[in-house]
């Protein structure tokens, strides 16, 4: 069983970790923070950035903080969060695409796309491809423990946070921004099969490019976290029914933890908990379902974003 116990030190290593404030986001961004890392806490808001800064030092770590103002509706707000990014660090070794928002009512970002899908990935499209040429320019860092000690790991690693939910999804390029029509869990799904077919597609990318980054997606199962704030007791309780006991989010942590910093992750995996299901469990490697590899789907969505972003990554010369 993998725990964060197995996470090596993480020191002299720079991490993002989006939706830092709360849940799956907090209990990475602890974890890491214990290991060494300087960790960057991307937040929507400065005052549960700043409250989520002051309990991680209660908590304690060996690394240090930093929080970041990062507001994934806005992708004006994710150029200038990555352009101030850069002006301040020289290298980035994670980044990890984990913030989200599940069902609300009927809603879009500030440049019009249904909320989800736009938060929960073309905000990070846009984040990950700003922030790319400084992925790929941060050597692979030496990590204590590694299978050769002293051997310098592949470059940086960007881990995209999905949900099992992205096996209900499909992607309709004809109704992005909720032209047509609105069901808050299809396009929550919808969302999540995104970040499988973005995930997946970026390392075919990397690979195309000869660059040394490695793009993984996980998922965290099931888990006591705010992300169903906008559940009504109803719809809450049935979905307990059906998917059984929650996680606590410490626990939901593990499978980004381990895209983030194990030594046998390779660009292109998926991390979930083990159990049936994926809803809970410890990390372990699962094979992506076949609409989630698809090809031709994940480059038209890639093109699709490129252009409404104006962000093209990887390049040869970046
Ligand atoms: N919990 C689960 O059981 C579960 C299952 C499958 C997948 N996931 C995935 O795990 C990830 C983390 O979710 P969670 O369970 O930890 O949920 P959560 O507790 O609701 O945390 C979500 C985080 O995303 C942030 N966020 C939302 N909209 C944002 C925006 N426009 N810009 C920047 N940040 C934004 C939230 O900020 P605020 O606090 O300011 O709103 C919060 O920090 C999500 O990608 C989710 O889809 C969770």
């Amino acid at each position: 069983m993998w725990t964060k116990k197995n996470i090596g030190d993480q020191t002299g290593k720079t991490v993002i970790v989006t939706g830092a404030n709360t849940g799956i986001g907090y209990e990475t961004a602890l974890a890491l923070f214990e290991a060494g890392a300087h960790v960057v806490l991307a937040c929507r808001s400065e005052r549960n950035a700043q409250d989520a800064e002051a309990r991680l030092r209660t908590q304690g770590g060996k690394g240090t903080l930093e929080t970041a103002i990062l507001n994934l509706a806005n992708l004006s707000a994710v150029s200038e969060f990555a352009h101030a990014f850069i002006q301040k660090h020289d290298k980035l070794d994670i980044l990890i695409n984990n913030a989200g928002v599940m069902t609300p009512p009927a809603s879009k970002t500030d440049d019009g796309y249904e909320l989800q899908f736009g938060v929960n990935f073309l905000g990070h499209y846009a984040l990950t491809g700003h922030l790319y040429p400084l992925l790929n320019s941060t050597p692979g860092a030496a990590t204590p423990g590694a299978a050769t000690p002293g051997v310098a790991t592949p470059g940086s690693r960007i881990v995209t946070v999905s949900s099992m939910a992205y096996l209900r999804g499909a992607i309709d390029f004809d109704n992005l921004r909720s032209e047509h029509s609105y069901d808050a869990f299809r396009e929550y799904a919808q969302s999540k099969l995104a970040d499988v077919l973005f995930s997946v597609e970026l390392q075919r990318r990397i690979e195309a490019a000869g660059d040394q980054v490695i793009s993984v997606a996980a998922q965290p199962g099931a888990n006591k976290t705010d992300l169903s704030r906008f559940m009504s007791e109803a719809e809450y309780n049935a979905a307990i029914d059906r998917i059984g006991e929650l996680m606590d989010p410490w626990q939901g942590a593990l499978p980004s933890l381990y895209a983030a910093v194990a030594e046998d992750v390779q660009g292109g995996d998926f991390y979930s908990p083990d159990e049936p299901g994926g809803y809970r469990g410890y990390p372990a490697k699962l094979a992506i379902e076949p609409h989630g590899l698809d090809e031709a789907v994940a480059s038209r969505l890639w093109e699709w974003a490129e252009k409404v972003t104006r962000v093209a990554y990887p390049r040869a010369d970046s």
